[in-house]
């Protein structure tokens, strides 16, 4: 058996740098570490995160609808070519960043579309590859807010929108994490980067080493 993590959160969480630390630590362990991002990891999924992205330029007209179903093609391409084939064989951790409740959280509770709908095509796109373990980063959406503003390069078409969007977000990863104590676990997005980094480490290992893999 191999193990999927994902990390989740707001826009300015930390969620990829810890994924980064988390991907590293783990490798320094001995591990078989694939790290992932949605949307991406795969030509198409890297591709449609340029289009995704893009909100100034020639895509600014995307229809909400429509950035939905490019971000489910996206994480199907991903299942397909580097997710199923890496979780069939033994032995493996898949790291993560974003994976189905981001479109749940920002698709979903952002953007009002039906959440059942979402679930049942998140379901359809990913088959039996269910993270075995969600770390939500969880934030106040002041500190996101704040983090992305300082963060040089480019900014992603959802940073822009207003606090309500922000809120309405965090809400909802919050709400799918008490739907699920077993699979979720929250963690305090303000910590300092070390500290975060080292209880996102030990949650990771307990999984791993709770699971019936060889993996110890
Ligand atoms: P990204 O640059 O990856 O942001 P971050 O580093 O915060 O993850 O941009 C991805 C954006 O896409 C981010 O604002 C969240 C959004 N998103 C969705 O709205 N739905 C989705 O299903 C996914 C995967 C991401």
């Amino acid at each position: 058996m191999s193990i999927l993590i994902t990390l989740e959160g707001g826009d300015g969480s930390g969620k990829s740098t810890q994924s980064r630390l988390l991907s590293t630590a783990l490798l320094g362990r001995g591990y078989n570490v694939t790290s992932l991002r949605e949307p991406g990891g795969t030509n198409l999924g890297e591709n449609l995160r340029e289009i995704l992205n893009d909100g100034q330029r020639h895509h600014a007209g995307l229809t909400d609808m429509s950035q939905l179903y490019l971000f489910l093609a996206a994480r199907a391409q991903l299942v397909a070519e580097r997710i199923s084939p890496v979780l069939i064989e033994p032995n493996n951790v898949i790291i993560c960043d974003r994976y189905i409740d981001s479109t749940v959280a920002y698709q979903g509770y952002g953007f009002g579309f039906d959440i059942n709908f979402i679930k049942q095509a998140n379901s359809n796109a990913i088959g039996d590859f269910v993270p075995n373990l969600t770390i939500l980063i969880d934030c106040p959406i002041e500190t996101s807010i704040a983090r992305t503003i300082s963060r040089t390069g480019k900014v992603s078409r959802f940073e822009t929108k207003p606090n309500d969007f922000h809120q309405r977000v965090r809400n909802g990863f919050i709400e799918l994490a008490n739907e699920n104590h077993d699979r979720w676990k929250i963690v305090d997005g303000t910590l300092d980067e070390k500290t975060l980094s080292k209880q996102i480490l030990s949650l990771a290992l307990e999984v791993i080493k709770g699971s019936d893999t060889n993996l110890q």
